[in-house]
């Protein structure tokens, strides 16, 4: 196993900084996502780790070698791309057995190898077919087991999930994740999905405009994201500015007229912040209870076992989102119903407002979340 890891990575191309001062570890047989927007940099990331791009300054390691020059062909790498990239004219098995032929691996070798790696991705019947036969998941499984057969020293996969339908992305993303620690390969993917992020990889950075925003387990970048992107990026919620107040323990986020109790919050002690009110902090009070939060539904979304609904409070700049089981919330919540809320702090994450960067020079496709 061999842990990846970038120093202070940085790729420019022409006045524009694709990626700017990544730093971060990979660890040995971990399954490391890089999520982000669309023109954050993920790519470019990548194509450096495999070595088809060239770094304009920093390093990158594979265990303690440093292969910042070593050519993309002697890097070892097994990658794969959301374009399948599979040869059309080439049976599923000598796609398999493209890279082991390319490194004169003898043929009996090869013959065995590709028979495993077709029956680890479940396609140890289909060797013989044309790709022209095969379904678009079937098709990234031969991807996959040709990026495995060199048997390489970490995993490389960009968007391998993009150009397959809902069910077919869950259902190759829980083999990905299967091969991955049977193999206990040290895998680098590629993201712009959070749900994808948060389900498969046992940790996230978060990139944003070439940078890296914040690193961590899945249920730390949704539940203490760093920064006010990260929040608004990861997950859903509801974001608003404000201004932390302190009243002994207690902590609470003035916006406007309205108070959002907030738990431990280790910084800032007190002024402008952001806080991001995830909806499973929102809670549905009984028509009658006393107190709470008055508001109007406005928007309400049926997505079978969950239901979603925003609701328009007087004095908050945002309508405030809720969920929950659509069998806890049927006939609770419709539009245009009058509700009580009740805001749980566990469900509220806050953070110091940042000062506004300057933009990077603005480039195609690099638009912010
Ligand atoms: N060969 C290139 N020449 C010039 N600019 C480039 C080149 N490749 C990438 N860029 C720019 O670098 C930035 C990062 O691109 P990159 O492809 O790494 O983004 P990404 O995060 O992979 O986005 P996506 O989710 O859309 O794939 C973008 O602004 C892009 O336009
Ligand atoms: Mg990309």
């Amino acid at each position: 196993m061999t842990k990846i890891r970038l120093a202070e990575l940085s790729r420019a191309f022409g006045p524009v900084w694709a990626v700017r001062g990544v730093s971060l570890e990979v660890r040995e047989g971990e399954f490391f996502s890089l999520l982000g927007p669309s023109g954050c940099g993920k790519t470019t990331t990548l194509r450096m780790v495999a070595g088809l791009e060239r770094p304009t300054a920093g390093h990158i390691y594979f265990g303690d070698d440093d292969v910042t020059h070593t050519p993309p062909q002697h890097r070892n790498v097994g990658l794969v791309f959301q374009s399948y990239a599979v040869f059309p004219t080439m049976s599923v098995a000598d796609n398999v057995a493209y890279g082991l032929r390319i490194r004169r691996v003898p043929g009996a070798e090869i013959r065995r190898r590709v028979a495993q790696m077709l029956e680890i991705v479940g396609l140890g019947a289909l060797g013989a077919r044309m790709p022209g036969q095969l379904s678009g998941g079937q098709l990234q499984r031969v991807a996959l087991a040709r990026a495995l057969a060199i048997q390489p020293r970490v995993l490389l996969l960009d968007e391998p999930l993009s150009n397959l339908d809902a069910k077919l992305r869950v259902e190759v993303r829980a083999e990905i994740r299967r091969l991955q620690r049977e193999l206990e390969i040290t895998t680098l993917y590629v993201t712009h999905d959070q749900e994808e992020a948060l389900s498969m990889s046992d940790r996230i950075g978060v990139m944003h405009a070439g940078r890296l925003d914040q690193v961590g387990v899945p249920d730390e970048i949704y539940r203490r994201p760093a920064t006010r992107f990260v929040a608004r990026f990861v997950g859903e919620g509801t974001l608003l500015d404000g201004v932390l107040v302190r009243d002994g323990a207690r902590a609470r986020v003035a916006v406007g007229g309205f108070e959002v109790p907030v738990g431990e919050v280790s910084a800032p002690r007190a002024g402008a912040v952001w806080v991001c009110i995830r909806p499973e902090g929102v809670r549905l009070l009984d028509r009658t209870a006393a107190g709470g939060i008055g508001g109007i539904v406005e928007y309400v979304e049926f997505v079978g076992p969950s239901l979603r609904a925003d609701v328009r409070v007087p004095g908050l700049p945002r309508l405030l989102r809720l969920a929950g089981s659509s069998v806890d919330l049927a006939g609770r919540v419709r539009t245009g119903d009058a509700v009580r809320l009740a805001v749980d702090p566990a469900g509220v994450a806050v953070g110091p407002a940042e000062a506004p960067e300057a933009e990077p020079v603005a480039a195609g496709g690099g638009a912010r979340a």
